[in-house]
């Protein structure tokens, strides 16, 4: 089932300017809202219990996927590199953000039970060093779930050229094989998809779970894919 996101808190936009705002503001068109609803629903059933957790989210970006893992204690941190995005996070995360680098965490090992990144490792230059740090910080027994694209879906080959622009324009995409090999070294991975709808269309809001439901007989359809890695205890 999709459900609405909780309401966020909402940076005060006008502060800004830029790719950051530009970026966050397509989460409030009527596709951006469908997308973030069921793709924070997808990040958040692969998470499994956050409540009591810690919880890093590298390449938290404007902190939309963050803000809906603060449930109960959990103490949300979210790195990123880019001080626009960052800033708009700090009105998201109560427990504080961190200018980083994925393939460079500030944190000692085992630092957090669960770690999160959402479409961060299309737009890293090395994504088995970006997931391996991610290990690195996850302490035993803990999780990694990493939401990425996948261009190959009906949504992804709609919006061909969308995926070539914006904060898109150096990215490589990842197929879900590609994603299960990047895992495989750290614990047992699984790759789960999401967001078969193709796009924006009058009636997406009563249509768009239904298709959810049927996606799943086809997850390589799903626009979002998501990769568990249930951390292998230290050998
Ligand atoms: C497509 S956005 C995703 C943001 C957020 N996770 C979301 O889904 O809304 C990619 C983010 O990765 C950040 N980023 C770029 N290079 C990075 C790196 N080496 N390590 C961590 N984050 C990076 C960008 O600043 C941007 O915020």
């Amino acid at each position: 089932m999709t459900t609405a996101p909780a309401p966020q808190p909402r940076p005060p936009t006008a502060e800004w300017t830029g790719a950051a705002v530009d970026y966050d503001s397509w989460f409030d068109k009527r596709w951006g809202h469908h997308a973030l609803a069921v793709e924070s629903a997808a990040v958040l059933r692969a998470a499994g219990a956050v409540a009591d957790r810690r919880v890093l989210d590298a390449g938290c970006g404007t902190g939309r996927f963050s803000a809906p893992l603060v449930i109960g204690d959990a103490t949300v941190v979210g790195v990123d590199p880019d001080h626009d995005m960052l800033a708009m996070a700090r009105y998201r995360l109560p427990a504080g953000c961190a200018r980083a680098v994925v393939e460079h965490l500030p944190f000692p090992a085992d630092s957090f039970d669960l770690t999160v990144a959402v479409t961060v490792l299309e737009v890293v230059t090395d994504p088995a060093l970006a997931v391996a740090e991610l290990a690195r910080v996850t302490g035993d027994g803990g999780r990694i779930v990493i939401g990425a694209l996948n261009p190959h879906s009906p949504w992804g080959l709609a919006n061909r050229r969308r995926l070539r622009a914006g904060v898109w324009c150096h990215a490589r995409f990842l197929s879900p094989g590609a994603l299960r090999t990047l895992g495989a070294p750290h614990g047992e991975s699984a790759v789960h998809g999401a967001l078969y709808a193709p796009g924006a269309f009058p009636g997406l809001t009563a249509v768009g779970p239904l298709l959810e439901c049927a996606g799943r007989l086809a997850p390589r359809w799903g626009a979002f894919q998501v990769l568990i890695i249930d951390k292998h205890p230290h050998r």
